[in-house]
């Protein structure tokens, strides 16, 4: 792929590539996600991306899970998302936002009912004494939300990485790829191409 056939903005072009890996992949928005504790110890895991707008990449989970608690006191988070079938990865670096509740709740009202009871069950990232203690916790929120929808939890909800910087990479043979790094600036993205 040629420079040119790249536009110039990096986020209408990983929208497009995210069309091309649903050919090709069942799960093309699972990215990895990396966010770090305030003294710069990092952790990463996969999330799934739910939204992608010109604001940044939107995604959801437990706010007091390990990754909440990162971002509570770290806002800085990266992604990298790698489509084997394509020979495309892409990295995204900046600041993570909270998306509104009511965004937080359109989601929510998408999801299906046994997903959102089990938001509501799991102290995601804390320890559990067992499976068993799991399923009570599933079989106690089924009692006390029977008949009734679930609500979103006070706990969860939406983030949304706001890029600082997009890198598109594309195989080429002889490990001669190709990587164009895409940094915003007040006037709109700067381009560069970077080594290999
Ligand atoms: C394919 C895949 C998709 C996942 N999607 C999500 C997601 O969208 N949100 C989420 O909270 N966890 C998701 N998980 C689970 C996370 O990888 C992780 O186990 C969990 O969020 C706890 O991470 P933490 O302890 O670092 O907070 C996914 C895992 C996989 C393998």
């Amino acid at each position: 792929m040629a420079d040119h056939d790249l536009g110039d903005d990096p986020i209408a072009q990983l929208r497009a590539w995210l069309d091309e890996a649903r050919d090709v992949t069942d799960v093309p928005q699972a990215m990895t996600l990396a966010t770090a504790t305030p003294d710069g110890k990092p952790s990463v895991r996969v999330v799934l991306l739910r939204g992608l707008d010109d604001h940044g990449l939107t995604f959801f989970t437990n706010r007091t899970s390990r990754k909440g608690e990162e971002l509570r006191l770290n806002r800085q988070a990266a992604v990298a998302i790698h489509w084997w079938e394509l020979g495309r990865q892409v990295r995204v670096e900046g600041f993570v936002e909270d998306v509104p509740g009511e965004e937080s709740d359109a989601y929510w009202a998408t999801r299906p009912r046994a997903s959102q009871i089990a938001a509501w069950s799991s102290p995601q990232s804390r320890p559990l004494s067992g499976r068993d203690e799991l399923d009570r916790r599933v079989a106690a929120l089924q009692e006390r939300f029977a008949g009734e929808s679930v609500p979103l939890p006070p706990f969860w909800g939406g983030y949304r990485l706001v890029p600082e910087s997009i890198e598109l990479w594309i195989h080429r043979d002889d490990r001669l790829h190709d990587r164009h790094l895409y940094v915003r600036e007040d006037a709109g993205w700067h381009r560069l191409r970077l080594a290999p």
